[in-house]
């Protein structure tokens, strides 16, 4: 079972998850260290960009020394096109923070070889040490990255086909559900779970009936979010309406 932390509302688990990405950031930069981070994308996580934003301008928190890698990113999107992760990325989080551009890493929409380049996705990470850190959201077909049922506990980053209901959970973003690619690519469920800490949120009512799923239920490929239960720190943030069903 994750660990559970209600918060009163979204913005006080954004700036509880802040502060948690804060320390380890400023702890391991006094030792020299970088800090690697999964990120993770979509309408949850923006209050706490929004507060990781607000700590590097009011109090000098810095991101020279961080590395980040981006779960998923619509198969067939340019970096350019604005419904894109990358964009995503830039707009709410990247060119707001002091982070190099080459410490930021988004999987290649564009790639004419998925294969190829999910595993080098894998291999980046490894080089880098490994994720200290990973932020996820939950989407309502029990994925976590575009890992959508089945996912296997050792699935690895590689390219997926979109559940239909996540298609048209993210037309909100596309202005209708032709627009959104019915392709991604997607760490897998094993690359999340080597992640030395997991950090996922989950706000609205809409997400109470899954995260209750994701908690309760035996781990099982049907509700991938379940593989996280076999996490050793792995917390869910929730605000009282996704939490109603914990
Ligand atoms: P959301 O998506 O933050 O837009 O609700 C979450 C997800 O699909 O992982």
């Amino acid at each position: 079972m994750p660990h559970i932390r209600l918060h009163p509302r979204k913005s006080d688990a954004a700036q509880a998850v802040a502060k948690e990405v804060a320390d380890l950031i400023r702890l391991r930069s006094k030792s020299g260290l970088k800090t690697v981070l999964g990120l993770a994308t979509g309408a949850t996580p923006l209050p706490l960009y929004a507060e990781l934003i607000r700590l590097h301008r009011e109090t000098g928190l810095s991101f020279r020394d961080v590395v980040t890698f981006n779960l998923d990113e619509y198969a067939g999107l340019p970096p350019t096109d604005p419904h894109s992760y990358r964009y995503f990325m830039e707009e709410n989080l990247f060119r707001l923070i002091d982070i190099p551009p080459s410490a930021t890493h988004v999987p290649d929409g564009l790639s004419q070889d998925f294969q190829k380049t999910c595993a080098a996705y894998e291999e980046a990470i490894r080089l880098a040490g490994g994720i200290d850190l990973q932020i996820l959201g939950i989407g309502r077909t029990g994925h976590v990255g575009f890992n959508e049922p089945p996912s296997a506990a050792d699935t690895r980053t590689r390219h997926v086909r979109l559940d239909e209901m996540t298609r048209r959970d993210n037309s909100v973003f596309f202005g209708n559900q032709e627009a959104v690619p019915h392709g991604a690519l997607t760490m897998g469920v094993g690359t999340i779970l080597e992640a030395r800490r997991i950090e996922l949120l989950a706000f609205g009512s809409g997400k109470a009936e899954i995260i209750r799923r994701a908690c309760h239920e035996s781990p099982n490929a049907d509700c991938p979010a379940t593989w996280l239960q076999r996490h050793p720190h792995c917390t869910f943030h929730l605000d009282p309406d996704s939490g109603t069903l914990v």
